[in-house]
Parts: structure tokens; C-alpha cells; sequence
């Protein structure tokens, strides 16, 4: 399995990570056999394989359900699972939360988005050994609150996200997802972070990069995110457009500046 020091030293030597969401055995096996290194079971599994609006109604259970399913697909990928919606409301919520995650799901690592807010609980994590992924810039699980909305767009903001990731770094975390942050300032946090930062629409200069597993195969319910390509439309198979965008984020041509927010 590739390992969290594999991860860091693809950074320090300038490699890109390639990721993907997966949600089951069968479609996990071909992601990470078409070279992704890192397998995000992300919560957005709520809006694209329930149906839901949002991430929002995601449970515990249904997060450890389908972490299972994509380990025993999965055959070396280092595998992330999502803290679903207020399974992260407060400290015991969240070390009972990760346990499941972890123990019962066999992920490898747990995600959480948010700054200030969840500090505490990424050291508390880290101090347990659990290894932490922050989520900055678009936070899916606020959209009651902030909508969809690119942040970092002015000076200001651009401080504040700086700032941020450098907190959730300082504080343990051993990675960071950057969702649709202005493709310079992804640039500038990237550089300033030692841990690995992968980008999803905020442009290529990233360590590497994620989609949703359905926009990059162009099953997209409605309109497909901006950032996202439809690498199956110029592939035979699914397994041809999985090793389309492994190539193409390890080569820097995704995304290309067409596809910045
Ligand atoms: O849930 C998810 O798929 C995610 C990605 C959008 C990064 O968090």
C-alpha cells in the first residue's frame, strides 16, 4: 500500500499525485489500478450515488459501508474517508467518528473541513495517531450557509486561507484538499505547506489532483462542475479514461487553465 511517507516525498520531489473519489469495490479496483495513488471516499458519494441535494444527510454508517467496500476493491491505494456533516460537531463526536471510520471502514486517513473550528480536533487526532486531511477554500458541508462559492478571490481572503492552512499544517494534519481556490493562491499555499496539497479547481500548480469520480466520467446528473473533464468522452473504456487522467495530472496537462474557477 502506498504510505503516507510515499505521499510527502512525491511532493518533495516534485511528483504529482493523482486522486479520485470511489464509493465501491469494483470501481475503487480500476482507480487505483490505473495508478491513482490516494482513493477519496468522499462524502459527495450523498449527492451522487443517493441522490441527495447535498452532502448534508451522509451518516457515519454510510461512510464506514462504503469504505469498506472500496478497501476490498482497493488494492494499494492510500485511502481517505470523509467525517460526514456533524460527525465532527465536537471532540468526542469526532475521536468516536474517526475510530469507525478507521476501525470498522479501514480507511486510512479521515478528512474534516473547516479551519479554526476544527484545530483542536486535528491535534487530538494526530496525538491518537489518526492520520487528519483538512478541507479548505469551497466547504461543501457549509452550503446552507455560504452556497457554492469560490473563496480567496481578494487579498483579504486570500490572507485568511493562507493563514488557515498553515493552522490546520501546524496543527497536524498531514494533508490538505484546496476546493476552487484561485489557481495563484493554491500555488502560494502549496509552496508554503510541507505536507501535500491536492487541488480540485484550483488550478495545476497543486501537488496533486481530485475529482468526482461521475464528473470525470461524464455522468454528471445536470451541469458538471467547471473544473471537472470528461475524460471518458475521448476514451474507449472506463479503465482508458481512469489511466487518461492518472496521465494527465502526473504530466501537469490537467487542468489546464481552461478549467480554473
Ligand atoms: O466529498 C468529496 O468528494 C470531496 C471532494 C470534492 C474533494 O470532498
Amino acid at each position: 500500500m502506498i504510505s503516507l511517507s510515499q505521499l510527502q516525498k512525491m511532493k518533495q520531489q516534485g511528483e504529482k499525485i493523482a486522486c479520485l473519489t470511489a464509493y465501491d469495490a469494483t470501481l475503487a479496483h480500476w482507480v487505483a489500478e490505473a495508478g491513482c495513488e490516494v482513493i477519496l471516499v468522499g462524502d459527495s458519494l450523498g449527492m451522487v450515488v443517493q441522490g441527495h441535494r447535498t452532502t448534508l444527510p451522509v451518516t457515519v454508517d454510510e461512510m464506514v459501508y462504503h469504505t469498506q467496500m472500496v478497501q476490498r476493491g482497493n488494492g494499494h491505494a492510500w485511502c481517505i474517508a470523509d467525517l460526514p456533516f456533524m460527525s465532527d460537531a465536537d471532540l468526542p463526536t469526532v475521536l468516536q467518528s474517526a475510530s469507525r471510520l478507521l476501525k470498522a471502514g479501514g480507511a486510512n486517513m479521515v478528512k474534516l473541513e473547516g479551519a479554526e473550528r476544527v484545530l483542536p480536533m486535528i491535534v487530538a487526532l494526530s496525538d491518537l495517531g489518526v492520520p487528519v486531511c483538512g478541507h479548505l477554500g469551497l466547504l461543501p458541508q457549509s452550503v446552507l450557509k455560504n452556497g457554492y462559492r469560490v473563496t480567496g478571490r481578494d487579498e483579504a481572503s486570500a490572507q485568511i486561507l493562507l493563514e488557515q492552512a498553515l493552522a490546520v499544517e501546524a496543527a497536524g494534519a498531514e494533508m490538505l484538499v484546496l476546493e476552487c481556490v484561485p489557481s495563484p493562491l493554491a500555488a502560494k499555499i502549496t509552496e508554503a505547506l510541507s505536507i501535500p496539497v491536492i487541488g480540485i479547481g484550483s488550478g495545476a500548480q497543486t501537488d496533486g489532483q481530485v475529482l468526482v469520480l461521475t464528473d470525470m466520467l461524464g455522468l454528471t446528473v445536470g451541469k458538471a462542475p467547471k473544473f471537472s473533464k470528461n475524460f471518458l468522452a475521448e476514451a474507449n473504456s472506463i479503465q482508458d479514461a481512469l489511466q487518461a487522467y492518472v496521465f494527465a495530472v502526473k504530466n501537469a496537462k490537467f487542468p489546464s487553465p481552461e478549467y480554473e474557477v
